[in-house]
């Protein structure tokens, strides 16, 4: 998908969207980094958009790996199914906040990592409690749940779900973003 699509897209659903721009590779690069890709054997991406972070996660994960990608987006999901064909990928057409059904149906029990662009900002207080108190109970001991904003203000949030947070500045994004590395620790 080309930029100028991406950014007709967000236009036409902005409040689920919630960007301009798809991901830089500098943002990118630091969701990737705190990723120890050789142990991971379930990774969840919430709000996969037109795949950007969803390839990258491929190009790196292990053969037996397996990734549950959501997104409620059909024109998104239209292009993801069009765009990768890989057996580790499963695209689901549904709200993150279903994601405990999901992992199961597929017989996983706890994720090792989830990554979200989701833009919680722009959604309803509830939906996104919802989506964060479900990540925290799916995640392993020791599991990461990695999401970016546009603003470090929201980390008070995590911080209520999550033991230990931590947050990297990327400045070459549009809009410069926010990485929060929530670690689970129970
Ligand atoms: C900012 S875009 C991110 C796109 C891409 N991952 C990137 O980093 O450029 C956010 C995506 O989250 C999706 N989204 C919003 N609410 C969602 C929900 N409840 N469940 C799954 N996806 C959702 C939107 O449709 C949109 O594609």
């Amino acid at each position: 998908m080309k930029h100028l699509d991406f950014l007709k897209e967000s236009f036409k659903n902005i409040r689920t969207t919630g960007a301009v721009a798809r991901s830089s590779k500098y943002l990118v690069r630091e969701m990737m980094q705190p990723i120890h890709f050789a142990d991971a054997k379930i990774i969840v991406e919430l709000g996969a958009g037109d795949g950007v972070l969803t390839i990258e996660l491929l190009s790196r994960m292990a053969a037996d790996a397996r990734l549950l990608c959501f997104e409620i987006n059909p024109e998104f999901c239209k292009i993801l199914r069009g765009a990768i064909d890989d057996p580790r990928f499963v695209l689901i057409e549904d709200s993150a906040e279903n994601l405990e059904q999901y992992l199961q149906e597929w017989g996983f029990e706890k994720a090792d990592y989830i990554i979200s662009a989701i833009p919680f900002i722009a959604l309803p207080n509830e939906l996104v409690y919802r989506i964060v108190s479900v990540c925290h109970k799916v995640l392993k001991n020791k599991g990461l749940f990695i999401q970016f904003h546009y603003s470090s203000f929201i980390q008070k949030m995590y911080r209520k779900f999550f033991d230990h947070v931590e947050v990297e500045f990327v400045p070459l994004n549009i809009p410069p973003a926010f990485v929060m590395i929530c670690e689970k620790n129970s």
